[in-house]
């Protein structure tokens, strides 16, 4: 049997609405405060799509940065996933990205796991890589919730935000692997946790038929328990990567977990025994971008040249679904600086 294809992650990218919003600015409608929102979440600011703006155009931005970083030609990609809540297109914004790239020899769809939906689509992206069903794959994180959100909820708009990111995975040379161990979980039975569930509305067609119309409410989150969940079972699936992997928690260069909450990073970070100097945040800066936390992160850790070539990063998505997930990632290449 030959050896299983090593996957490697080889560029980044990642694109957010120009226009900032303040928790000052959300004080000037809500009954909140800044102090609560920083002191509670670490949150300072967030970018918020205009009407102009599209999940659609912020994806392709992101994806076309990861493309160029990788150095690939627009006809050599394989796959695009889009992992997205919040699509432009309810049957999918991938074939958009796609077609903003040029990447025609390209199969493009959207994969949807709310705030895990990042880690998941890598993780599915590598299974294509592994078995020779493609070479090349982009996935790209998404979503612009500032359009589903309740902005009178003081309870959940504070703490959401928009933007894209992107990764390029392709075929690793030999003893290269940028995907060492992965974990992935789902409990529905406590969806209701976290949800845009659907509208039941109806429309009536005649006398004797009742049509449902299409629609979602709001986000809905019973925060509390959110936050329990978060930080009892990402350290749970942490540590399962890590051993899996046989790898300690002191071999890591960095902790890159979906930027929920301040709070939640210092005590998955502790119950792992990582300093604070190796967890990643911008929590400060863009609030939860749901599936585009880790790799907006990501991207702008690469660019600070924080994390290089060779660097180890445990990462974990988690959110509704109930979802979770981790993975122990190698950046970059060989041959790379
Ligand atoms: O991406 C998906 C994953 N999502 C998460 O991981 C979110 C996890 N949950 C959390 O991060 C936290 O639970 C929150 C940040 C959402 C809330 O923090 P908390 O410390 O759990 O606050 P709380 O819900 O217990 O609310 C405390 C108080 C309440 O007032 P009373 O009942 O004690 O009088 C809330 O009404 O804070 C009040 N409150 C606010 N006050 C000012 C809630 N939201 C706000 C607000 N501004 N925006």
């Amino acid at each position: 049997m030959s050896a299983a294809v090593g996957i490697a992650l080889t560029g980044s990218g990642a694109a957010t609405p120009a226009r900032v919003v303040t928790n000052d600015e959300l004080s000037l409608w809500l009954d909140t405060s800044d102090a609560w929102i920083r002191s509670r979440t670490g949150i300072a600011e967030r970018r918020i799509a205009t009407v102009e703006d599209s999940l659609e155009s912020l994806s392709s931005q992101a994806a076309q940065q990861a493309l160029e970083r990788a150095g690939w030609r627009p006809d050599q990609v394989d796959l695009i996933l889009l992992a997205t809540s919040s699509p432009d297109d309810l049957f999918g914004s991938a074939p958009a990205v796609q077609a903003a790239l040029g990447a025609n020899n390209a199969v493009a769809f959207d994969l949807t796991a709310a705030c895990s939906g990042f880690l998941f689509a890598l993780i599915t992206a590598a299974q294509y890589i592994r078995s020779g069903t493609c070479q090349r794959v982009l996935v790209v994180g998404a979503d612009l919730l500032s359009r589903w959100v309740d902005w009178q909820d003081r309870r959940t708009c504070v703490l959401f935000g928009d933007g894209a990111g992107a990764v390029a995975m392709e075929v690793a040379p030999e003893g290269w692997d940028g995907l060492l161990t992965m974990v992935m979980r789902t409990d529905g039975r406590r969806r209701s946790c976290l949800a845009m569930a659907r509208q039941a509305t109806s429309q009536v067609l005649h006398d004797q038929l009742q049509a449902g119309l299409g629609g979602f409410r709001p986000i809905s989150m019973d925060g509390q328990e959110v936050y329990k969940f978060a930080v009892q079972q990402v350290p749970l699936v942490l540590t399962q990567a890590l051993k899996q992997a046989g790898i300690t928690a002191e071999q890591l260069d960095w902790l890159l977990l979906h930027q929920a909450n301040e709070r939640i990073l210092a005590s998955v970070a502790q119950r792992l025994g990582i300093p604070a100097a190796k967890v990643l945040s911008n929590l400060e800066n863009y609030g939860n971008t749901s599936a585009a936390t880790i790799p907006l992160m990501l991207h702008e850790a690469v660019m600070a040249q924080r994390i290089r070539s060779g660097h180890l990063i445990a990462s974990s998505g988690f959110g509704a679904g109930l979802s979770w997930g981790a993975a122990l990632l190698r950046w970059g290449r060989p041959d790379a600086p």
